[in-house]
This record gives structure tokens, sequence and C-alpha cells, in this order.
């Protein structure tokens, strides 16, 4: 299908995509990619594993994750060496995608920001605004599939996909496929698992996040999405490509932090652990097993003092 150009300015931008663009959907074509369960909306896209809902009130709820990731990193939607890149372009008329763009508030935001920029926006299904900025659009397209050309991008953002991903070599592969020779590629992760800041046994002293965590992670499992406890699958992938060298990654324990920043973490994690409950009695689990499992990881959140999360972030660059 061919992608629906918003920007008539843009045009030479186009053919871009041969994914559906979600604002040349009719209603009911907007329908054919949700299904509804439990009275909430899902994805309909058959072969990826993604769990969470996808209706308006999870895109709130990634909207407040995404305030208290941005509010983490001093207010900004990029990393130090990825502002250098946007702020010193080589090409005036970068094109930045988001992969698994989920409601695209990275997206709407960035492209307030870089009115010059074009960006996209990919996900299995149009979660997105149908009314976005003029320099933005939204495909329907699985990440390991985008359907735009070889070499399009300048940089690729993919933020919180991983529930999304069987297997990180396709992925890589349509990366480097659609990514200009040193173009950039960031992503940023949550691990599914607990820490202690200080490095006390997180089992003895937050018991009920850790069986939280490890129950997803092994229903995740299942639905074939790997375990990666130390956030290293992607990096491996990366490095095994020969494409790509790994310009700066980071681990960062957040959770614990006291202050604003501690208190819309903790928020967005209880409200994260709720997202989970569909996944859970998908899995034959009963309501109240399902409420008992989640409601003991908010206590731990809440009554632990020092329990972290982590967040791993890479940045990586396409070689020549
Ligand atoms: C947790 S949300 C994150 C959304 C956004 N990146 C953010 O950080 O706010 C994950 C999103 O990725 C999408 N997703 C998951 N697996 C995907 C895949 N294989 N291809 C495309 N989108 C995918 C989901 O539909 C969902 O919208």
């Amino acid at each position: 299908m061919p992608a629906n150009n918003l920007n008539g300015n843009l045009s030479d931008d186009s053919p871009d995509s041969d994914g559906e663009s979600m604002s040349s959907l009719s209603s009911e074509e907007l329908a054919r990619h949700f299904q509804t369960r439990y009275g909430r909306q899902f994805h309909s896209y058959g072969m990826v594993p993604y769990p969470l809902p996808a209706d308006p009130a999870e895109m709130q709820r990634l909207d407040r994750m995404h305030d208290a990731v941005k509010h983490f990193f001093g207010g900004r939607n990029y990393c130090e060496r990825v502002g250098q890149l946007l702020h010193e372009p080589l090409d005036a008329r970068m094109r930045i995608a988001d992969l698994g763009t989920g409601s695209g508030k990275w997206v709407d935001e960035m492209a307030v920001e870089f009115p010059n920029f074009k960006f996209y926006g990919v996900d299995i299904a149009p979660t997105a605004t149908q009314e976005p900025e003029e320099n933005v659009q939204y495909e329907i397209n699985p990440l390991q599939a985008t359907g735009f050309d070889r070499g399009y991008f300048h940089f690729v953002h993919m933020r919180q996909t991983s529930l999304g991903i069987t297997d990180y070599v396709p992925v890589v592969r349509e990366i480097a496929r659609i990514l200009r020779p040193r173009g950039y590629f960031y992503s940023a992760e949550w691990l599914r698992r607990v820490f202690m800041a200080d490095g006390s046994n997180v089992e003895q002293q937050a018991p009920l996040a850790v069986r939280f965590f490890r129950i997803i992670d092994r229903l995740m499992q299942s639905r074939h999405v790997p375990s990666d406890p130390e956030g290293q699958l992607l990096v491996a992938v990366l490095l095994q490509s020969q494409q790509f060298e790994v310009v700066h990654m980071e681990h960062r324990q957040i959770l614990g932090e006291q202050g604003a920043v501690g208190l819309h973490f903790r928020n967005a994690f209880k409200e994260y652990a709720d997202a989970f409950k569909y996944l859970l009695l998908d899995s034959g689990c009963s309501e109240g097993n399902a409420e008992q499992l989640i409601t003991g990881f908010k206590h731990d959140i809440d009554v632990v003092p020092g329990l972290t999360v982590v967040y791993t972030t890479v940045l990586a660059r396409k070689l020549l």
C-alpha cells in the first residue's frame, strides 16, 4: 500500500514504505487492527507476541511512562550524543524512525522540536494520533519488516519494544537495512527484574516483586520472547552483525531515586504491572491470583527502600 504523504512539500520523500499509513484508514480498517478481550483492546497482528493492551487507556499509561523517562533524563527526549547528531545534522532534512511507537508521544514531541526533520512512527497497531504534525507519518508494520527503502533513515529510535521481539537477528538486519551508512540506532529497554540499589539480596528484601517479574518473564518465554536478565542480547546481535559499532551502552538504576523522579517511576511501574494482568489471565491465571501477584509487586515497590529497576540504553552507529 502506498504511503500517505501528509505534507505536500515533503512529497519527494515518497514512496517511503509499503506499510499502511494510519491517516488513510477508515474506521472499519482501523477496527480490524484490534481485538477486544477482558473489555480491553489488543493488537490483532498474529505473529507478534506483544501482550499489553493497545487502547486509549494504555496509551495514556505509555504517555505517563514517557514523561517519567523524560523527566529522569533532564527533560530531554534524547541522550547527549544523539543531541549532537540532531543539532549539528549532516543533512538538513534528516529522516527519523521510531520503531514500536505506541502512542507516538516521543515522535510528536520530537517533530515539534525539530520541524525540519521528518519522523516516521511504526507500530503493529494504529495506536498513535490520526492527525499528526505535518512532518510526521505513522505506519502500520512490524519493526522486523518496516517496508521502508534501503538506507532511508539517518536515525532509528526503538524504545520499550522487547515484549514484541522473539529474535533480535531480523530486527538488527532490518535496522541495518533502513539506516544510512554512519546512521545512528538508539534502543532503550527495561530489564524484567528488580535489584537492590545497595547490592543486597533482593529475593529476601522484595520477594513479591521478584516473583512478579519471574512469572512474567516465564510467560513471555512461553511466547518465545527470550529472557534477557543482563540486557545483553541486542548488543550481542549488533556486534555479531558486523554492521554496527556500539558507541555507548548504559544500565541506569531507577526507582530507588528520591523525590519527584522516584515517585513518578514508582507510579509508572505500578501501572506497568497492571498492564500485565491480561497476560496472566491469558495464561490461565485466575483473576484473584493475577490481582494478588500484581498487588504484591506494588507492595514491594512501596515499602522496600532501595528497590530498583534497570533501564538499558544502547547507542550504535552503522558502519560504512
Ligand atoms: C511498551 S510500548 C512502547 C511505546 C513507545 N516506544 C514508548 O516508549 O512509549 C511497545 C509498543 O511496541 C509495539 N510493538 C511491539 N512489538 C512490535 C513489533 N514486533 N513491531 C512493531 N511494533 C511492535 C507495541 O504495539 C507497542 O505499541
